[in-house]
This record gives C-alpha cells, sequence and structure tokens, in this order.
C-alpha cells in the first residue's frame, strides 16, 4: 500500500522557485487523479531565508522538515551572500539538513534518455546506455570531521585545515545502503576510496569488504578515486552502483552528470534509516538563468518520482511520472539546456505543463 504523508517544500534560491514550482503541479496532479494524499508545506531556506529571517535555515523551516514524512529541496545559493560569514551563507542549511536529519545515504543516479543521447559531450556510443548509481556518504567525511578551521601561527602565518573521518558504524551503514541498492539493480558495487595514501580509506576499504560478505549475490570491487574519474569518463557503463565518501561522491557525481548531456535531467536523494528523505535536482541554483522561466524542471520533477518511490512507496506514480518524462521527450520537447541546434526550447512551466497532461 502507498503511504501517504506530508512534504515540506523548500524552494530557496535562484531557479529553485522556478523549479519547485512545476514539481508542486505534479504532485497536485497526483492528488486529483491518483489520490496520492500528499499534504505540500513551503518554508524558506538558503539565502532567501537568511533575506527574510536572518538565517538560512531558520527554526521553523528545521522543524517543518523535521516533522514532515519528505523534503523536497530547489536549491540554495548564489553570487549574491557568497561573502556573507560562513555560518549564514545558504550552503550551511544544506549541510545542516543533512546532519540535523541524519540523511546520510544519498542516492544519485546518472542515467541517459536515449532520446538525449546526442547532449552529452561525450560519444553517444559511449554513453548510450548509461545507468549509473552513486551512493554517496553525506554526513560524515570531511565535510563534517573535526578539528577543522584557519589557525593563525605565532609568526602570523596561517595554517587551513579539516580532517577526514570515518568510524566503523558510519561505514557500514553506508555499505549496507549501496548493497541493498545493488541488489535491486545489476548488483555490482565498486567502492571508490584512496587506500593507497590514506588510512581513513584503508579502514573504508576493510569495512566495506566485510559488509560485503552478507550480500553474496552482489559483486564487490574497489577502485582509487583518480583511477574512478578516469574510467567515468574513459568507459562510463563499466559500473553499476559506486559507493563512496561525502568528497569523493560530491565530485564524481558532478563528473557523471555531464555523461548524461544535462545536469537539469538528474534528481537525488538523501535518505536516513527509514527512508525518510530530502530529495532535490543534482544541479545548483543557476544564478544566470534565475527569473527567466527557460531553467530544465525536469530533475526536480524526476526527484519527485524518487520520492514517490521511495519514501511513499507509491510505485505507480513514480513509474507514471517517469514515463511522463520519458514522453515528453520523445516528442521533442526540450527546454534550452537539452535542446540540440535548430530546435526551439520550451519554457519552464511549457515543461511542467507537459508533464502534467502526459500524466
Ligand atoms: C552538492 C553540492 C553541495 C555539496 C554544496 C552546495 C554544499 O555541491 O550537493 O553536491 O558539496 O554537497
Ligand atoms: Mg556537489
Amino acid at each position: 500500500m502507498p503511504k501517504t504523508g506530508t512534504v515540506a517544500i523548500l524552494p530557496g534560491d535562484g531557479i529553485g522557485p522556478e523549479v519547485t514550482e512545476q514539481a508542486i503541479r505534479v504532485i497536485e496532479k497526483l492528488n486529483s487523479d491518483y489520490s496520492a494524499g500528499l499534504e505540500c508545506k513551503i518554508a524558506p531556506v538558503g539565502g532567501a531565508a537568511y533575506d527574510q529571517h536572518g538565517h538560512p535555515l531558520p527554526p521553523e523551516t528545521l522543524e517543518i522538515a523535521k516533522s514532515s514524512d519528505a523534503i523536497l529541496l530547489g536549491a540554495v545559493g548564489g553570487p549574491k551572500w557568497e561573502s556573507i560569514e560562513r555560518e549564514h551563507r545558504p550552503e550551511r542549511a544544506l549541510l545542516s539538513l543533512r546532519s540535523e536529519l541524519k540523511l546520510f545515504s544519498n542516492l544519485r543516479p546518472a542515467i541517459l534518455f536515449p532520446e538525449l543521447a546526442d547532449a552529452s559531450t561525450l560519444k553517444p556510443e559511449v554513453v548510450s546506455g548509461l545507468d549509473i548509481m552513486i551512493v554517496r556518504e553525506l554526513t560524515g567525511g570531511i565535510y563534517f570531521g573535526q578539528p577543522r578551521g584557519i589557525k593563525t601561527e605565532e609568526d602570523q602565518t596561517r595554517t587551513g585545515f579539516n580532517t577526514m573521518v570515518y568510524n566503523e558504524s558510519e561505514i557500514k551503514r553506508i555499505a549496507h545502503s549501496a548493497f541493498k541498492v545493488a541488489q535491486a539493480r545489476d548488483k555490482r558495487v565498486c567502492s571508490v576510496d584512496k587506500a593507497n595514501v590514506m588510512e581513513v580509506s584503508e579502514l573504508w576499504r576493510e569495512v566495506v569488504t566485510v559488509v560485503s560478505s552478507e550480500y553474496p549475490d552482489v559483486q564487490l570491487s574497489h577502485m582509487y578515486i583518480d583511477n574512478a574519474c578516469m574510467q567515468l569518463v574513459r568507459a562510463p557503463k563499466q559500473f553499476d552502483v559506486i559507493v563512496t565518501t561525502n568528497l569523493f561522491g560530491d565530485i564524481l557525481s558532478d563528473a557523471a552528470s555531464m555523461l548524461t548531456g544535462s545536469i537539469g535531467m538528474l534528481p537525488s536523494a538523501s535518505l536516513d534509516e527509514n527512508n525518510k528523505g530530502m530529495y532535490e535536482p543534482v544541479h545548483g541554483s543557476a544564478p544566470d538563468i534565475a527569473g527567466q522561466g527557460i531553467a530544465n524542471p525536469l530533475a526536480t520533477i524526476l526527484s519527485v518520482a524518487m520520492m514517490m518511490r521511495t519514501t511513499f512507496e507509491n510505485i505507480d506514480a513514480a513509474d507514471r511520472i517517469e514515463k511522463a518524462v520519458q514522453q515528453v521527450l520523445a516528442d521533442g520537447l526540450r527546454t534550452s539546456d537539452i535542446a540540440g541546434e535548430g530546435s526551439a526550447p520550451i519554457s519552464t512551466s511549457q515543461m511542467g505543463e507537459a508533464i502534467c497532461e502526459k500524466l
């Protein structure tokens, strides 16, 4: 039985509000035509929240996020807030939401829709049929490790430092996450680390290997991060599931996104132990095109599909959304980021409209 519940909608900055508006239309359509039973609660986050309330993650927003069953986030950040003190920057809201809600498992699929094979900068034969899942650890590692800071020595030279740290239980839970994801796919996990240089990676590799014995149906391999970057652009289809640390996953997932032609197409899920999740497009706030009504809302709409499947266990709704996206692309509808030369791009709201019609 699909679950019903509340969704906290945090539009954020830049193109965030434009793309989440289209996602809300999709949710409303699912409610009216398929009785999805979702209640949306909109709350400010990021730079927009800082401007209104003096904090990128106001307590009311955090409360709404905590009490909802799922969160749909647009994007945060922009040049306007780049020079304010670090703890008030929009990105802080994102990091706090991840750690406050214990969203340790970040799933970032990189799927190439056949209709968009030409949109990738890589040769079509290298990327056609691509279907990778990056499982990124999201609440630990160098993003959160202590000690961190910038200190001034007696002679006034300054030293900046961060710490990459993982304990065994953090590694175990993300490894379980990855193996479970792989069981529902092609049953192959590649764990990416830097065990030839760093002790933290040595432990990572050891613990992932131990956990793998509980998943005899899944094949485990290991790769160093530098080689993984090379392999990802050389022969990306060799991968099924990639599991890695917070920092390496951040970098690899941006690289993987370009294999698919447009970062405007990629959804993501950040999950806690009970599959409560925050869903967001992989793209950022794209301040250069914000307010023009030309942003691609498909990554956010596909994030709704991931939300329906994972948090609300509504497979039917998830399938419907993904099918609608495929059909709209097959009809030749494109926002400007994925429109090839010579085809006239449609607007953000026209794309939202087209998806709702297919639904
Ligand atoms: C991402 C982003 C964030 C990250 C930034 C905005 C803090 O790049 O979600 O990949 O580094 O995790
Ligand atoms: Mg990133």
